[in-house]
């Protein structure tokens, strides 16, 4: 028994260490300045972005923007993952790109410690990564700015952490059918990424597009650390129904769950935890209501604060 056991253990290293998981995962998602400010509403989260997290098991505690460094150092310390959704603000210069970053650099830096702190982003959420990793403004303009496409897989997703565990009928509607919905005005052409090394080097590119004249990059995940970025929106296909380009086919859906899971599941191996559970339940995103703005912007409902 206890040879058979042994040998079981080499065929699966992985499940040799005891598994520990935190099963109460609380992620981040960060805010960015609204276009034009009004009392109460000086910046704002779509709550599509919030539940895509608690859809596969996550609570969220929004992560205001203009914080001090320290606040957001204690934060860190408490979260087990950050988000940066999409939107329209700077990545040089807005709240949002300062706290991305002060983010982006504890994360590297809790790396090195053995503290896996994963972080993702998803369209100007990618964008911001790829200004992060690379220290340059690297976009160029493309036809994007309201079209669902199949996403085309490179050879190196074979060994993707984010694909692996995708069920066979999502990965071949991913790859077949429209159930990608790009809003974006800006991307990493792949000839930018093949010819910055910061990036080459940092990210391996799991999946392309094309506007038809320029192919960019879609869908990354870093070699070493565990971040990870989609130029397209994976939240927006079971949550978001204010365009009528967004797809809603039930694989499209799943798509949005198993984007989700993948990143809960990261989240679930950091061990982060507020100082107590009152400081806990303050934090969280329960404490605010989301508005209903379907009739007027692009997003169904969005947290203002
Ligand atoms: C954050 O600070 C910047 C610059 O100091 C300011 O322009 C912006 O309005 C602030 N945003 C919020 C939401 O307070
Ligand atoms: C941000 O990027 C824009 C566009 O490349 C540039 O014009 C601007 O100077 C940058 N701002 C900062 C603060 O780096
Ligand atoms: C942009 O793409 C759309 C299809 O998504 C196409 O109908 C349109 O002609 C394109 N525009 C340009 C300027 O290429
Ligand atoms: C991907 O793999 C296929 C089959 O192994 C090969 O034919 C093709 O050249 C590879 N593509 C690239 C870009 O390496």
């Amino acid at each position: 028994m206890n040879n058979f056991a042994i040998v079981f253990c080499f065929a699966l290293l992985s499940s040799c260490t005891p598994l520990k998981r935190n099963e109460k995962p609380i992620i981040g998602v960060l805010a960015q300045e609204v276009y034009s400010p009004q009392p109460q509403k000086t910046s704002y989260i779509a709550a599509s972005y919030v539940k895509f997290l608690e859809a596969a098991g996550a609570r969220v505690v929004p992560v205001m923007v203009n914080q001090t460094r320290e606040e957001y150092k204690q934060l860190f310390n408490s979260i087990n993952g950050i988000l940066y959704p999409g939107g329209g603000v700077s990545i040089n210069s807005s709240g949002y790109a300062n706290a991305a970053r002060i983010f982006y650099k504890l994360a590297i830096d809790a790396f090195s410690r053995g503290d896996y702190f994963p972080v993702w982003g998803t369209c100007l959420g990618f964008e911001e990564l790829t200004y992060l990793t690379s220290g340059k403004m690297l976009l160029s303009h493309t036809n994007t700015s309201g079209v669902a496409l199949p996403l085309i897989f490179t050879n190196e997703s074979r060994e993707s952490k984010l694909f692996n565990d995708f069920p066979v009928d999502v990965l071949n509607a991913l790859a077949t059918e429209s159930i990608t919905e790009n809003s974006h005005i800006w991307s990493l052409t792949l000839e930018s990424y093949n010819s910055n090394a910061d990036l080459r080097q940092f990210y391996r590119v799991l999946t392309t597009n094309s506007d038809g004249k320029t192919e960019f990059v879609s869908t990354v995940e870093a070699y070493d650390y565990p971040i990870y970025g989609t130029q397209w929106h994976p939240e927006k296909n079971a949550f978001e129904w204010t365009r009528p380009y967004i797809p809603h086919s039930p694989l499209a859906v799943k798509t949005t769950f198993f984007m989700a899971d993948f990143f809960v599941n990261e989240a679930r191996k950091n061990f982060h935890k507020f100082e107590d559970e009152e400081a806990e339940k303050k934090a969280l995103i329960y404490n605010y209501n989301p508005v209903y703005t379907g009739t007027k912007s692009a997003f169904e409902q969005l947290y203002f604060f």
